[in-house]
């Protein structure tokens, strides 16, 4: 096979949907057999089942999944009926995914033959072949058509390829052998690597994310959404770091040195008692590289293949031995130092198969070798190497981009690796295709893991700021952030959003300098209330509730997973920019404080909120019978409650109703009167206002709120 008429990933927009279709079909093929033909480099059966490292499946495991995922991807959208193989397509589900390096996972299979696993091949093969063939097709193709699950496919099988490869570069050099269809780069070994020197990148403002609605290629869930870049100038290197460079760096100890090292990493090199890069083998005086398939006389020239800890701590020894603040770039810098190179980001620019001089010509999509080779290679602009050869790694952990959706078909892809462990590499290698191959695409991993992937260092004097990947996942955090700032459901309008605007017509023309939202749990009332004072504090006895309404009105947005069922959970985002609220953050501020107990500065307000508060005090009527100091003459209270007494919040001595008295009945109403009465005019009320707590898919908690509104006196 010629390397180079492996085909990119295609455009899934175009005039001719037949064409497209055929397009699609060799695309499914060509990526089926290049898959296959990986597996013809293993020497013997033994091969599969040997594991090549200790943390992953052996390779019979990689050969069965990709089919495997198909069928279950397939199945699971409803475009397939019948399954091929029950019982390989539940042992090939899920790759055990490494979760620490040191989580060893004991579990043994009784996996299929080799015949097996091929006769299954061939079978998931025909199945989507057909489908193919006859599934409607109208162009554009977009994430939600199931030609999407199609295309899911074949990319994840083109993410196994590079990830296979690089299992088959670590297994014993027994198990493997050469072939035609894998041949290395033969540059010598006998080549110097130049002296690196830095290039200078000016500052670029650009916008990254892909928009879902125009998909132009296949992409996975993090790539789309939206992040604006404003990044400062800077310098990097012109290539990427190469063995002789990093060479440099192992000769003065630097493995040996903890203070190079972050936390994480130094435990890592001490657990895999790293001395020197995985690839490289000591031979006597002489260094020598692993390849997938052989060892060779060490390249010097060739880039070096590190992790991101290894890369780091040649970063510090750079910055110290150079006086320099050298360090691995963020993804916003990388993305800048590509626009600078001019490389472009649609896949008909990707180098899949170039005109020879293109400027976008590189070792990437198996388009040159089935190896590295050297870094003065590939030139884009002034900088070699900007994509391929190897990955590059980044400084930034992979997080979700604004307006982060997960794809319903696919939905732990990537929101597993949203947990600040997981650092981006990008550009691609020699191996990287479909997807992998574009500039778009992000992909991450644990910054001990091993790909062909290396690093190349700029210098800077800006901190790499990094974006966070947080979601809030506590619970009832969680269900009171949908409650404020989430879906309205069963037709019930957002009940802090209602409050605010009763609250603002009962105001009218009085003064509107100050308002207190006495517990304002995650703050949407705050918020609202700021639309019309002047400045709005929102107080709350809990601190986890306070830091929601700090978090928003900081950074105007946050994440949240919410219960489905069970431990299913859907990923949510809301931000105070799509509820109209960001003009408005700047006039609020949160505290922690106790409503019993409140500390002297909060008095002076033109009006208080007190939401679904009383019936979880401690005690409701000290609240009540002081509450009158903290507003001025002509202000107005609101209280807002379900009257929902429970002794685990309130002891039945403290209940101001709710309860027989004099053998009649004597309502929460009938008490407000009788605590406020002295301070207090009732000016609006008591009605009703609904209110939906959402608990899971199916659970829901309505409940109906009196409201009162009284006027200080
Ligand atoms: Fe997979």
């Amino acid at each position: 096979m010629n390397p180079s008429n492996f085909p990119g990933t295609p455009l899934l927009t175009g005039p001719d949907a037949e064409l497209k279709r055929r397009q699609i079909l060799e695309y499914f093929h060509a990526t089926f057999d290049r898959y296959e033909q990986l597996f013809e480099v293993l020497s013997c059966d033994e091969a599969y089942y040997v594991k090549p490292i200790a943390l992953r499946h052996p390779l019979i495991f990689y050969f069965g999944h990709t089919a495997t995922f198909f069928i279950n991807k397939l199945v699971l959208a409803g475009l397939i009926e019948q399954r091929i193989n029950p019982g390989l397509e539940s042992m090939f589900a899920i790759g055990v995914d490494e979760m620490s390096w040191d989580d060893l996972n004991d579990v043994r299979y009784d996996w299929p033959s080799v015949d097996a696993v091929r006769r299954y091949r061939h079978d998931v093969r025909w199945a989507v072949d057909q489908l193919i063939r006859t599934q409607p097709l109208t162009l554009p193709i977009r994430w939600e058509d199931p030609w999407w699950i199609i295309l899911m496919g074949i990319e994840h099988e083109r993410i196994h390829l590079e990830t296979s490869s690089v299992l088959i570069r670590q297994h014993q050099l027994k198990y493997v052998r050469t072939h035609p269809a894998w041949e290395p780069c033969r540059s010598g070994a006998g080549s110097a690597a130049p002296q690196n020197t830095l290039v200078d990148i000016p500052p670029a403002d650009f916008r990254m994310g892909r928009d879902r609605g125009d998909p132009t290629i296949y992409g996975w869930d993090n790539e789309f959404g939206r992040h604006e870049v404003s990044s400062a100038a800077f310098q990097a290197s012109r290539y990427l770091v190469s063995n002789q460079e990093f060479l440099a760096f192992v000769e003065a100890g630097g493995y040996a040195d903890d203070t190079l090292w972050q936390e994480e990493g130094a435990a890592w090199r001490k657990f895999a008692q790293a001395a020197h890069p995985t690839f490289w083998v000591k031979d006597g005086p002489q260094w020598r590289l692993r390849l997938m398939l052989e060892e060779v006389a060490m390249p010097w020239d060739w880039p070096v293949e590190t992790n991101y800890h290894e890369a780091k701590a040649f970063c510090c020894w750079k910055a110290r031995t150079s006086g320099q603040p050298v360090r691995l770039p963020t993804e916003d810098e990388w993305q800048a130092l590509r626009h600078f190179a001019g490389i472009d980001d649609l896949p008909g620019d990707l180098p899949v198969d170039p005109p020879a001089g293109s400027p976008t010509t590189a070792n990437i999509g198996l388009s040159q070798y089935a190896s590295s080779c050297p870094v003065t290679q590939f030139a884009h602009g002034a900088l070699f190497d900007v994509i391929g050869n190897v990955w590059q790694w980044l400084e930034t952990p992979i997080y979700p981009f604004d307006g982060f959706e997960v794809h319903p078909t696919y939905d732990d892809f990537t929101t597993p690796t949203f947990d600040d462990r997981h650092n981006l590499l990008k550009g691609g290698s020699w191996i990287s295709c479909g997807n992998e191959a574009s500039p778009l695409s992000r992909y991450a991993f644990r910054r001990h893991f091993f790909q062909h992937a290396g690093f190349r260092y700029v210098v800077s004097d800006a901190p790499a700021t990094q974006p966070t990947s947080h979601y809030e996942t506590d619970r009832l955090i969680s269900e009171y952030i949908e409650f404020h700032y989430g879906d309205e459901y069963f037709g019930v309008a957002n009940f802090p959003r209602t409050l605010a605007q009763l609250a603002i017509a009962a105001m009218g023309d009085k003064p509107a300098r100050k308002a207190l939202d006495l517990g304002c749990a995650t703050g949407r009332a705050t918020f609202e209330l700021a639309r019309h004072f002047d400045q709005v504090t929102g107080l709350d006895f809990s601190a986890r509730f306070i830091g929601i309404g700090t978090q928003l009105a900081e950074r105007g947005r946050l994440r949240y997973t919410l219960t489905d069922e069970g431990e299913l959970v859907s990923y949510k985002e809301c931000s105070l920019a799509e509820l109209g609220l960001s003009d408005v953050a700047r006039k609020v501020e949160f505290f922690q404080g106790d409503a019993c107990n409140l500390k002297p500065v909060f008095s002076g307000y033109d009006f208080v909120l007190a939401a679904n508060l009383i019936d979880r005090l401690y005690s409701p009527a000290m609240f009540l019978e002081t509450i009158h100091q903290r507003l001025n003459p002509g202000g107005l209270l609101m209280l807002t409650s379900p009257y929902t007494w429970l002794p685990e919040h309130t002891k039945r001595e403290e209940w101001i109703g709710g309860f027989k008295k004099d053998g009649e009945n004597f309502t929460t109403l009938d008490g407000l009167k009788a605590l406020l009465g002295g301070h207090f005019r009732l000016v609006r009320g008591p009605e009703s206002v609904p209110f939906v707590i959402r608990e899971t898919r199916r659970k829901f908690q309505h409940s109906l709120s009196e409201v009162t509104i009284w006027e200080r006196i």
